[in-house]
């Protein structure tokens, strides 16, 4: 590389100037000591901002656990709450949920995905909150005004959830909403049909029947697997195979064993806990 000097050092040179030259050198150091001095302040305030980038990183993680944890409470609590009005036990809720995930894992759903289906599912029948007790603990068959009333709980399930930012409680709403559709457009309350029905509420149908059909209520003796089974895909008076996604019953000619194993594993008489 070629360097240049000015042309008083050039001049201080041929007239062999030493102490012009000793000055020009002393100010050049002057001036990269100065330089030096400007990148370590330099190099010091970006240090700063990254210990305050940290931090203010570390308080987000930390304010996004907190509303994770928040809205993981609330659902706790709004299940613990349909607890105390559903005819129907903490085991059932449970199995729901076992079901829907293994539904969801086989329909190659992420296992986060999967955990969020297990635990929104269990908040299917939360509406029945606001359905009357003699409707909710009626011992006999509900007559047509009655069964109109109980069908609501999906639209009150739909509104209590409704509204969250939380994807575990907005897949809980869609599913409170959808749990009772059916692929063939025939079910309750918007008669959705086919895609219009989200993947989250025909899991739920699928696993709720199944679970409904193995369990005793007061206007129905319990089924055994075999006759669950074939209720869910050959139909009898109340169901059809036309009202699951066939996709799912594809899938659930494969995996009924396992609902079966759930069910065994997961009996009435055990304190179920979300
Ligand atoms: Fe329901
Ligand atoms: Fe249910």
């Amino acid at each position: 590389m070629l360097l240049t000097c000015p042309p008083e050092i050039s001049d201080a040179i041929a007239r062999s100037d030493l102490h012009s030259l000793q000055s020009y050198i002393a100010r050049q150091e002057q001036i990269l000591l100065d330089r030096g001095e400007q990148l370590a302040a330099a190099q010091r305030q970006l240090k700063a901002f990254a210990i305050d980038f940290r931090h203010v990183r570390r308080s987000e993680r930390e304010r996004a656990n907190e509303v994770a944890q928040a809205q993981e409470e609330t659902a706790v609590r709004l299940l613990k709450a349909s607890r105390f009005r559903d005819e129907e036990t903490g085991a059932h809720i449970w199995r729901v949920g076992l079901y829907a995930r293994l539904a969801c894992q086989r329909l190659n759903g992420s296992g986060r995905y999967a955990d969020r289906i297990f635990r929104a599912s269990q908040l299917h029948d939360v509406g029945k909150i606001g359905v009357p007790d003699a409707i909710l603990r009626k011992p006999g068959k509900l007559d047509e005004s009655e069964w109109a009333l109980m069908r609501e709980h999906t639209r009150i399930g739909a509104q209590v959830l409704d509204g969250s930012n939380s994807p575990l409680l907005k897949t809980a709403c869609r599913i409170a909403a959808t749990h009772h559709e059916h692929y063939d457009g025939t079910g309750y309350p918007n008669r959705l049909a086919g895609e219009q029905i989200p993947i989250e509420g025909r899991i739920v149908k699928l696993a709720d029947t199944y679970d409904a059909l193995r369990m005793r209520r007061a206007y129905k003796p319990l089924l055994d697997h075999a006759t669950a089974v074939a209720i869910i895909l050959d139909g009898d008076d109340r169901s059809r195979p036309e009202h699951f996604d066939p996709q799912l019953l594809r899938l659930f000619e494969t995996m009924h064993r396992e609902f079966e194993e759930i069910f065994r594993n997961c009996g009435d008489d055990a304190a179920w806990e979300l």
